[in-house]
């Protein structure tokens, strides 16, 4: 390879360039990507950190994504949902940790009770988590997946701000065998552009490893976040449920996925500086050090989980998953400690909203 890393033209780089650097192998290349990353991100985002405090206020689910452990198919799972005043109190925490900001995440449901519920849990988060450090109160972010035009406006009316949904493959066949033939693509983009067009700060992603999937078709997606204009970006490796029909071998071994979702990381960086990108917890899960790794890579944020103790195991979208969390042993203190070791700082009492969102903003105002 012989164009520098440091030289790379964001707007002109090709798939087949990106699918290289996402081959990258430990070594003096990669090295040259990741620090790269990291020079962009200080340069854009400065050292802050921000947290997420994730709390998953249902599994119940409408859905049958392949690959997804709550799907609806799944009898297996025991199915909650959060009370009004257990997500209220699990906000609560999250306001105390000093976080900015919160992630609702659920099953999908799109039924008007549900919007029902959440907006006025959204309504009373806002009212509640205002404080002298916090005067707006707590940011809050959805994960509610596909929801109509009118839903999202209520939910945006309430007061939500942000809103994930990944696009999980922008390879409309590879969407297509992960997905039963009821959810299109189509819909999920069209979901993901009136998220823009309402004003939330809109973030997507995808999985990395799925069986069929190539560095080509990683690549794409990367030039999707960019051309899509996406203010956040979440990506994490797919890690097997068993109790999931998705067919075919995972695309990599786990040392080759978690070297590829590194790398994922580190290209996204450089093709869209300005965006929050997220360490994620299925990183934690195939790694030990997977979440400051990430951050080494290119990550400003991190999504501590809030979920009620004796809920978050009914929340098992794949096998294993990681807990950051002040109520799992010394997980957040040691990452607290290695983050700062790393250079960077943990960021308390602010939104951390990303430049790109606050700079398409104003210029659209
Ligand atoms: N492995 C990794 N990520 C998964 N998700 C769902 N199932 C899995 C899995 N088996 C991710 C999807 C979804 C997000 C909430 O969780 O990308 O959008």
């Amino acid at each position: 390879m012989t164009d520098n890393i440091s030289a790379l033209d964001q707007q002109n780089i090709s798939i087949k360039r990106l699918a290289q650097i996402l081959s990258c192998k430990p070594g003096e290349e990669r090295e040259a990507l990741r620090l790269q990353a990291q020079k962009i991100t200080f340069d854009n985002l400065s050292r802050a950190i921000y947290f997420r405090g994730l709390i998953e206020i249902s599994n119940v689910c409408t859905l049958d994504c392949r690959y997804c452990g709550i799907r609806q198919s799944n009898r297996s799972v025991r199915r909650y949902t959060l009370s009004h005043d257990e997500v209220l109190a699990a906000a609560m925490e999250c306001v105390e940790m000093g976080y900015g900001s919160i992630l609702l995440q659920s099953g999908e449901r799109t039924d008007d009770a549900f919007i029902d519920y959440v907006s006025e849990i959204i309504r009373a988060i806002k009212t509640k988590s205002r404080s002298e450090k916090l005067p707006d109160g707590l940011a809050i972010g959805l994960s509610l997946g596909e929801q109509s035009e009118k839903s999202l406006e209520r939910l945006y009316n309430a007061g939500a701000t942000r809103y994930l949904l990944r696009i999980e493959t922008t390879n409309p066949e590879l969407f297509a065998r992960i997905h039963p033939s009821s959810q299109s693509f189509e819909n999920r983009l069209s979901c993901l552009r009136s998220l823009r067009n309402i004003g939330f700060m809109t973030g997507t992603g995808v999985m990395i490893g799925l069986p069929g999937q190539t560095l080509e078709m990683l690549a794409s997606d990367i030039l999707f976040f960019r051309d899509e204009d996406v203010d956040m970006i979440g990506m994490g490796p797919y890690l097997i449920h068993p109790d999931t029909p998705l067919p075919g071998a995972p695309a990599m071994s786990n040392e080759e996925l978690f070297r590829v979702s590194l790398n994922m990381i580190a290209a996204t960086r450089i093709v869209c500086p300005g965006v929050n990108i997220a360490a994620t917890t299925a990183l934690e899960t195939l790694h030990p050090e997977g979440r400051q790794t990430g951050i080494a890579f290119g990550a400003n944020v991190v999504m501590p989980s809030h979920t009620p103790l004796y809920r978050s195991s009914d929340y098992n979208l794949y096998k294993g998953k990681a807990r950051l969390s002040r109520d799992n042993g010394d997980t957040w203190e040691r990452f607290l400690e290695d983050v700062k070791s790393m250079g960077r700082v943990p960021s308390f009492y602010a939104w951390g909203d990303s430049p790109h969102f606050t700079a398409r903003t104003e210029s659209h105002d």
